[in-house]
């Protein structure tokens, strides 16, 4: 009999798969649903900052583009603050999984006191949904680096529970950010997180959002960042994010080292029974390959322990190139 345990963040799962920070977490009768489903751990929706800012009576919108302006103002009166408490609170009280609550900043510090009552509330982890696009071309990118850390050791100065940064993959050496929010005692990172991306409508010439959902190819370039953050710095937990849509891509991202992953298009495409398929696959295929445990293949084939690293270093298309006329 095997054992889909995995440790993430110091928290115990009963299996690796974790519903993304999205609206599939966005009441207490859909975590529900995604625990009876078989889910290992929640992230609720973000808390974002704009309602954080309200609460705080120092949100300012823009003017400029008064229909985003009429969205933030209506979401931000219909999910205050003290509702996101709430949910933490009754989640908790309804299920016995992990509730992982999310924050998501872009500027303000504002969030930090909130941060607390997170804690308080009874929340298992922090996740920070974080990005600091860089639209300024007077600053490096070492001026966004240091944005990270100097949040991360206001934060963790700020509250005890886990605390995990949910990264997008614009970095230079993202495994030196890694290294470093380890430093400053963040315990764990997910790659990636998927942006909304503009696209535009040429025939309305108008910009328009692209794709919401990912696909399941979108898979390869959080594979291969995990494979080469797991194991860098000791206690530091991966969680792949992007593109898991089947049980056998959460076996490639637990190979390449991952120690939880995390779902949401496919959820929000498949229901919540994506999920019981992906638990019965990897422990299937667990049964098939002989593992009794998590632990006896995770990493296997991970930058550090795989006999050909050059796979995982390769980037260019060079020999596909010259076979393709
Ligand atoms: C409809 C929708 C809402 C989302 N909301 C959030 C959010 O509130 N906070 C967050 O960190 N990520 C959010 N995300 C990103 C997902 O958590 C996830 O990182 C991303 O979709 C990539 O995973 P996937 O390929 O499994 O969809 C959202 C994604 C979708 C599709």
């Amino acid at each position: 009999m095997h054992s889909l345990e995995t440790t993430y963040i110091g928290l115990t799962l009963k299996n690796p798969i974790v519903v993304s920070s999205s609206g599939l977490t966005s009441s207490v009768s859909k975590i529900v649903a995604m625990e009876q489903a078989g889910a290992g751990a929640v992230v609720l929706k973000s808390l974002f900052e704009e309602q954080i800012l309200q609460e705080a009576g120092s949100l300012e919108i823009s003017h400029d583009y008064p229909e985003a302006s009429d969205y933030i103002r209506a979401y931000t009166k219909a999910n205050s603050v003290g509702e996101y408490l709430s949910l933490i609170k009754e989640a908790k009280a309804k299920v016995s999984i992990p509730v992982i609550a999310s924050i998501n900043c872009f500027s303000s510090s504002e969030w930090i006191g909130f941060a607390r009552q997170i804690e308080a509330a009874g929340a298992d982890a922090l996740e920070v949904n974080v990005f600091f696009l860089p639209v300024d071309n007077n600053k490096p990118g070492s001026f966004y680096e240091q944005t990270y850390l100097e949040l991360a050791e206001k934060l963790r100065s700020a509250i005890k529970i886990p605390i995990v940064f949910k990264l997008g993959n614009h970095f230079t050496n993202v495994l030196w950010i890694i290294r470093e929010l380890y430093f400053r005692k963040i315990n764990g990172v997910v790659l990636f997180n998927r942006f909304y991306e503009p696209d535009i409508d040429i025939n309305k010439i108008k910009m328009v959002s692209s794709e919401v959902f990912s696909h399941a190819s979108d898979l390869r370039s959080s594979l291969r960042w995990v494979a080469l953050s797991a194991n860098k710095v000791p206690n530091m937990s991966i969680a792949a994010s992007t593109g898991i849509h089947t049980g056998e891509a959460v076996i490639k991202m637990l190979l390449a080292g991952a120690s939880a992953t995390q779902v949401c298009s496919a959820v929000y495409k498949g229901g919540p029974g994506a999920i019981t398929k992906m638990v019965e696959i990897l422990g299937k295929w667990m049964d098939e390959q002989g593992y009794k445990t998590i632990d006896e293949f995770r990493g296997k084939l991970s930058y550090a322990n795989i006999s050909d690293p050059a796979a995982y270093e390769r980037s260019q298309f060079m020999r596909y190139f010259s076979n393709m006329e």
